[in-house]
């Protein structure tokens, strides 16, 4: 964690809780999946919620779903109105989990989990997608980005998580931080987008088009 803990502590006692549901949600992956820590958590969930509800999105794609949390967060800033959610994911057992906790959920109707592949799969999505949101194996982040940024909307934005590698991207070690570093390299000097590197988390990097 690059925050300090307990200003990430006093950070998350101070933002308003996600929705019960999603708390047994977090309790149940912690308990009986591997990894748990790739969980978004209650911080940048809400985070995600926040922007799901000011871009009014009725259109959000995901890369990597694990137990349907984020989606979940981010479908709960569209409200029960209506929207679509696709969110992909690799892991059978992860696809199983994500599906059983969204069909308990209030959002049910409103995402649709895909099994495989996100690159196999991106290739039968049709934009235009208001949020996109990237958190799938750190080593196609470069072929997401690129496969990504024609299916945003107009006005869309697309976040990717894990840019700050826990503080590793400043003196990366390993091929997974090296290829996150140099993607916001080249990012940070893309003239069609606009970005911002948002210190939350492991690292929240945000793009829309140029104007
Ligand atoms: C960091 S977790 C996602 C966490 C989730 N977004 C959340 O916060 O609740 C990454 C997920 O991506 C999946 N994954 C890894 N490689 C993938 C690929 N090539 N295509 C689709 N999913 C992949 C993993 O199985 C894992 O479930």
């Amino acid at each position: 964690m690059i925050t300090d803990p307990d200003i990430e502590r006093y950070a998350t006692e101070h933002t308003s809780p996600l929705p019960d549901f999603m708390a047994a949600i977090a309790a149940d992956t912690r308990e009986h999946l591997q990894a748990p820590e790739m969980l978004i958590g209650e911080l940048a969930g809400r985070f995600l919620e926040f922007l799901t509800f000011a871009l009014r999105a009725r259109r959000v794609l995901e890369l990597g779903t694990y137990s349907g949390y984020s989606a979940l967060a981010m479908a709960s800033g569209m409200g029960s109105g209506g929207g679509e959610i696709i969110t992909c994911e690799r892991d059978p057992e992860h696809a199983a989990i994500a599906r059983r906790n969204i069909a308990a959920s209030p959002f049910a109707d409103m995402i649709d989990v895909r099994e495989g592949a996100a690159l196999d799969l991106l290739a039968g999505v049709e934009g235009p997608f208001d949020l996109i949101f990237i958190d799938a194996d750190k080593p196609s982040y470069p072929a997401y980005f690129e496969a990504c940024l024609p299916l945003l909307a107009d006005r869309g934005l697309m976040a990717l998580d894990n840019m700050l590698r826990e503080g590793d991207v400043l003196h990366p070690a390993d091929e997974g931080t090296r290829v996150l570093a140099e993607l916001n390299d080249q990012i940070a000097a893309d003239p069609r987008v606009v970005q911002i590197l948002l210190p939350l988390r492991d690292g929240l990097v945000l793009v829309h088009r140029a104007g």
